[in-house]
């Protein structure tokens, strides 16, 4: 039986230049390079140019993928941009990179589910390609997240990055079994009555203030592991594949404790494991597609892998996609 995929048919990130070590966050909180580098793995982390925009970041990763795919803004029908440091209250993000991409009219949304933003937008974008419904989707995860912090709060403002990724998505061909390149399965979760461990302290119908980012860490980090696991399993009974038929993970990159506890708990051979958090720190929904083209880029995803991307985030909200590339 012939059926139609959701094929990623090129990917491309992009950093703002400015490095922030965390050297350079001991001037600004009572911190040290070895207590983040210790509980976290992150080394550094990007921040974006005050002249720059979220909408910016997102052109600039949703250009790279578009010449890896071999498309141009005209081919775009569908956008979808995962992100929780919007441009404006509105029109959606997706829209003004809409206009800066210069894509004609289409349909084009932004997806609010914070860290698991990209999983929840392809899963998304799958509706549409998938059921012939867009020709070329771009699907974006950017952040700058840098700007929800309190930067009095030293146990939330080292962990957070700036940075954007995208993927072009096609419809192909399948026979409608695991053999098939595109998504194969999904696995989407959200548990609102977590929402006092991640939040923002802020918004337009209730303080009429944008808020700063709040933190229960050590009680995200319990749920973290057990949910992640459970998604990636559900995601793969979805797909039809065997967790150790799966050729890169590519986990959203919070923290190498958490990383390393997922790989753990389900018998992961660490070297699967895409990890960019050192370099990057959490980047929310732009750090699956960022950690993605960054393994691209450098060779070590090839086409015809099967791919598993996880995460968790504010929300609660965690899930998990598999395909193969
Ligand atoms: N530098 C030095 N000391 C610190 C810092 C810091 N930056 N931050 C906290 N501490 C101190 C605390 O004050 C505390 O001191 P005390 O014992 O004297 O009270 C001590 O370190 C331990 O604090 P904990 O919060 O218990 O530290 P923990 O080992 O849990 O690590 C961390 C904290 C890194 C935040 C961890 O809990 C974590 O990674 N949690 C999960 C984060 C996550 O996955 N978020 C989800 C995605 S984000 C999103 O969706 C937007």
């Amino acid at each position: 039986m012939s059926v139609l995929r959701s094929v990623v048919t090129g990917v491309g990130g992009y950093l703002p230049d400015e490095v922030v070590t965390n050297a350079d966050l001991t001037k600004v909180v009572d911190t040290s390079d070895e207590w983040i580098r210790e509980r976290t793995g992150i080394r550094q982390r990007r921040r974006a140019a005050p002249e720059q925009a979220v909408s910016d970041l997102a052109v600039e990763a949703a250009r790279k993928a578009l010449a890896a795919a071999g498309r141009e803004p005209s081919d775009v029908d569908l956008i979808i941009v995962a992100t929780t440091t919007p441009d404006l209250t509105f029109p959606a993000t997706a829209v003004i990179v809409q206009r800066k991409l210069g894509c004609p009219v289409g349909v084009a949304f932004d997806v609010q589910a914070v860290c698991s933003g990209f999983v929840y937008a392809l899963s998304t974008a799958d509706g549409f390609v998938a059921r012939g419904r867009a020709k070329c989707a771009l699907v974006i995860g950017a952040e700058i997240m840098t700007r929800l912090m309190d930067w009095t709060d030293r146990s939330t403002c080292v962990l957070f990055g700036d940075g954007a990724g995208a993927v072009v998505v096609e419809p192909g061909e399948g026979r409608g079994d695991t053999t098939d390149q595109g998504l194969l399965g999904f696995a989407l979760r959200a548990d609102g009555s977590k929402q006092d461990l991640l939040y923002v302290d802020g918004g337009v119908s209730t303080t009429g203030q944008v808020g700063k980012l709040r933190m229960q860490g050590n009680q995200v980090f319990r749920h973290a592991v057990v949910n992640i696991a459970e998604a990636i399993t559900a995601a793969a009974a979805d797909a039809g594949v065997l967790v150790e038929e799966v050729d890169w993970f590519i986990p959203h990159q919070a923290n190498l404790r958490i990383l390393d506890g997922v790989a753990k708990r389900l018998g992961i051979d660490e070297k699967k494991v895409v990890v960019t958090v050192g370099e990057h720190a959490n980047t929310s929904a732009a750090s699956i597609p960022l950690a993605m083209a960054q393994a691209v880029n450098d060779g070590r995803i090839q086409r015809g892998q099967m791919l598993l991307l996880e995460a968790m985030g504010g929300g609660l909200t965690w899930g998990a996609c598999v395909l193969r590339y």
